[in-house]
């Protein structure tokens, strides 16, 4: 594997589940693999699980991290071709990706989407101008459309905790004062969508996902009807993607609750709002799971890394 920009780069999350898993059980065992080698992680978003999960993967496997925030830290970076660089953006993207590549040997990029201009967050402009010019393997710590190292991540929590052989997940969007991106619904929709899992969705009218995305997975507008015999409800916030970025619903009746969830095990990838999201009783009980489901994104990071590594 070269890059990992997305889940359709697992090429069977069935095999990769079970490599995750055994790296979870001794995660010093390829310490020696990454000897030498150094990664860098350019954010230009905020972060706590994938800025510090992915420095723990690495290390791990003897890499050195180095870390920057673009945003704020850098040069102001171009990305369109053939533009008179005469505003606000110092270095073109061309120079930055290859430089950066003269001192890492996989570059992690996080960059989130406008959420106003759809065209453009579709092109996924930032993920595939690293991929064009660096001249190492990418991997995506979180873009314009997609969070394959959260949606791993999920798979794998929800493989560990399965007690029956067919399971139902539900994805479940739930309140938010802000506008958020699709990125980690999208990753858990294509994530569960290779799992041998019932799955379905569940929104309110006008908050369906890209349907290109959806495809035939079954979508409720009735969160009740959804939940019925669930074992894990998933859950995120996303904004209107037909109405694309906008806010149209902040209905409190689609919060998480206890009565809601029955046996449900919760998961959520944080940062989540308590009480708007999900309220405490839920995040205070057994029910949830989303703390071993953060401890998974170092062993998610660390089979990407394995892989890229033995590749290399
Ligand atoms: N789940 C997740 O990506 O968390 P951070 O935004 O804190 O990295």
């Amino acid at each position: 594997m070269k890059h990992y920009t997305s889940i359709h780069d697992i090429d069977d999350i069935n095999t990769w589940i079970a490599d995750a898993k055994a790296l979870k059980s001794n995660p010093l065992k390829d310490s020696a693999l990454g000897k030498d080698k150094t990664i860098g992680l350019l954010f230009f978003n905020s972060s706590l699980r994938t800025r510090l999960s992915t420095q723990k993967a690495a290390l791990n496997l003897g890499m050195t991290p180095i870390v920057m925030n673009v945003s704020g830290d850098a040069w102001g970076l171009e990305f369109e071709d053939g533009t008179i660089m005469n505003g606000n953006t110092a270095e073109h993207i061309k120079e930055a990706a290859a430089v950066v590549s003269q001192y890492c040997d996989i570059i992690a990029v996080r960059a989130f989407p406008t959420l106003k201009d759809k065209a453009k967050d579709e092109s996924e402009q930032v993920m595939n101008a690293f991929k064009k010019y660096a001249s190492v393997p990418i991997v995506n710590m979180e873009s314009a459309t997609g969070h394959p190292l959260q949606g791993l991540t999920d798979a794998l929590t929800i493989s560990e905790h399965a007690k029956t052989a067919k399971l139902k997940v539900v994805l479940s969007w739930a309140p938010h004062v802000r506008a958020l991106p699709h990125a980690v619904a999208n990753s858990f929709v294509q994530a569960m969508q290779k799992m041998d899992v019932e799955f379905v969705i569940a929104n309110p009218e006008g908050y369906n996902l890209n349907p290109e995305i959806t495809g035939d997975t079954p979508i409720y507008h009735n969160q009740e009807k959804a939940f019925k015999d669930a074992d894990f409800v998933y859950t995120k916030n996303w904004s209107s993607y037909e109405d694309y970025g906008k806010v149209k619903n902040t209905d409190p009746n689609w919060m998480i609750t206890k009565d809601k969830l029955e046996n449900a095990k919760f998961m959520h990838c944080l940062p989540v709002r308590r009480n708007v999201v999900v309220e405490d009783a839920v995040l205070d009980s057994d029910s949830s799971i989303v703390i071993e489901q953060a401890n998974n994104r170092t062993f998610a990071a660390q089979l990407v890394l394995k892989k890229i590594l033995e590749n290399l």
